[in-house]
């Protein structure tokens, strides 16, 4: 659903979530699996993309396929059958330079070079051709102000930021690369990716969350109770949970630096509250954070994916919202006492949880529409919800999403950050636990404030910025008003 070409107005938008809508889970697993029969190869410009796809084709039947212009030209190519990759790896050879020493390894990305040169003058217009995610802001204002109303210009920019089919088919697959370097150590593991790139807030451009999933190891094996004994692993014990994720993260970073080709700028930040590393991956173009152990934020972006699922008007003001923050520097791309684009968006789902009739349902009502699968606790935490976005009940709601972008300005510039929290577990307002500025709570880890980072300072920049635009949209009630 997310990915495809969103209605530029409400209504055709509305259309679009009334069809059956997949679970997060469907979507990892088909993303996993189509990342898995994916290759990625990089071509020297002046190739014929026809001549490379008949090539390819040579090793199996091509499923879906894409060109980029990323740092070179690229081809992402998914092939029906696994097999057809290892029937490319056969015939490729390990690049050999003798001024510069190389590791060999057989990976999943490939330079295409010709023989021969290779006819440019084939067909190309059939060939799909995906252009690199960054629209220019002339370009975008030029969009926006084509659209007559607030609204339309708020389901423009969803459409223009959100992610498209093949970046999330790229994330998935960058995913499934460093998978393929984690396996040597850790066989049977699964990388996934969480976040904004799989929870249905993902900007173009923004960053790619990977977790490096180790529980998967073994599931396959089911234990047999026949027999004598009872057969386990030996397994290495360490001191705690977390000098366990830290030498994971290690040891899988030191192969990713040393041995992955593409990976650069590798930073292991192995102290953080959740230890990550941290790299670029180049033939993607993605900036990565690979975590492990951190199960309840996988949780968390499922949670998020249900209620931007829900609603159309759910992502278009989260899109709106994010957008103008980033523009007022409200929200950055380097960490700091800043609000993030995670807090913003529960701020978001609180104050749609507060609409009278409520647009959205509190985490505790998706809790209460849980069956037996959905039940999950991690670590102690209470993860439990509902997790077919399609059990649960449309709202009576009908505000449009521009009255909900001033409203939303007009309920947080008078909310009282010095007492009260933000929980969106009760969709009600606490009294603060401690005297954090900005006090969110965690819907799973419940004692803890996703929003500790924030100073008084940036709290009251964010206040003053909403009161200023509620005013603004309120000089142009006939909503005409452009946010352009
Ligand atoms: N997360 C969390 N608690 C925090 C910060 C992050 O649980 N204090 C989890 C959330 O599930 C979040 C994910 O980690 O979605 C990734 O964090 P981050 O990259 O900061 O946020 P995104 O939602 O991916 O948004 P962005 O587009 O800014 O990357
Ligand atoms: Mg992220």
């Amino acid at each position: 659903m997310q990915g495809q070409s969103q209605a530029a107005g409400g209504e055709e938008a509305d259309s679009e979530v009334s069809a059956r809508k997949k679970m997060f889970t469907e979507v990892q697993a088909e993303g996993l699996e189509q990342a898995q029969k994916t290759v990625l190869i990089s071509y020297p410009t002046g190739i014929s993309k026809r001549s490379i796809l008949q090539y390819l084709s040579r090793h199996g039947n091509i499923n879906s396929h894409f060109f980029y212009e990323g740092h070179g030209p690229h081809a992402m190519v998914e092939f029906s059958e696994r097999e057809s990759i290892y029937s490319l790896q056969d015939v490729a050879q390990i690049a050999c330079c003798s001024s510069v020493p190389g590791i060999p390894l057989k990976s999943r990305l490939f330079t295409l070079t010709p023989r021969q040169s290779l006819s440019q003058a084939l067909d190309e217009t059939s060939v799909h051709n995906y252009q690199h995610p960054t629209i220019p802001v002339e370009d975008l204002v030029q969009k926006l102000c084509c659209a007559d109303s607030i609204s339309n210009q708020m389901y423009s920019l969803l459409n223009e930021y959100q992610l498209t089919e093949e970046n999330i088919k790229l994330r998935f697959l960058a995913c499934s690369l460093i998978q393929d370097i984690a396996r040597a150590y850790f066989p049977e593991c699964v990388v996934k990716p969480f976040g904004s790139s799989v929870n249905s807030f993902g900007k173009l451009g923004c960053d790619l969350d990977m977790f490096l999933d180790l529980d998967e190891i073994g599931r396959s094996s089911t234990p047999k109770k026949t027999g004598a004994f009872q057969v386990e692993y030996h397994i290495k014990r360490m001191p705690s949970l977390r000098t366990a994720t830290q030498k994971i993260l290690s040891v899988i970073g030191d192969c990713i630096a040393n041995f992955s080709p593409g990976c650069t700028h590798v930073q292991k930040i192995l102290d953080a509250r959740c230890p990550l590393m941290r790299f670029f991956h180049q033939p993607t173009g993605f900036q990565c954070d690979l975590t492990a152990n951190n199960r309840v934020a996988l949780r968390s972006s499922e949670l998020l994916y249900v209620y931007g699922n829900l609603d159309s008007r759910v992502r278009a003001l989260v899109f709106t919202i994010r957008c103008w923050a980033r523009t007022h520097g409200i929200t950055s791309s380097t960490s700091g006492p800043w609000i993030t684009n995670f807090s913003l968006t529960m701020m978001i789902l609180f104050f749609l949880q507060n609409r009278k009739p409520p647009i959205l349902p509190t985490l505790a009502e998706l809790k209460n529409l849980a069956d037996a699968e959905d039940e999950h606790v991690i670590r102690g935490h209470d993860c439990t919800f509902v997790s077919n976005p399609n059990k649960i009940n449309q709202t009576e709601n009908t505000e449009t999403v521009d009255v909900l972008l001033n409203e939303f300005f007009e309920y947080f510039g008078n909310f009282d950050f010095s007492s009260k929290s933000i929980n969106i577990r009760e969709g009600k307002e606490h009294n603060k636990p401690e005297p954090s500025p900005l006090y969110i709570q965690n819907p799973f880890e419940q004692a803890r404030n996703i929003s500790a980072n924030v100073n008084q300072n940036q709290l009251d920049r964010f206040v003053a910025l909403t009161r200023e635009c509620a005013w603004l949209l309120q000089q142009d009630s006939t909503g005409k008003h452009q946010l352009a």
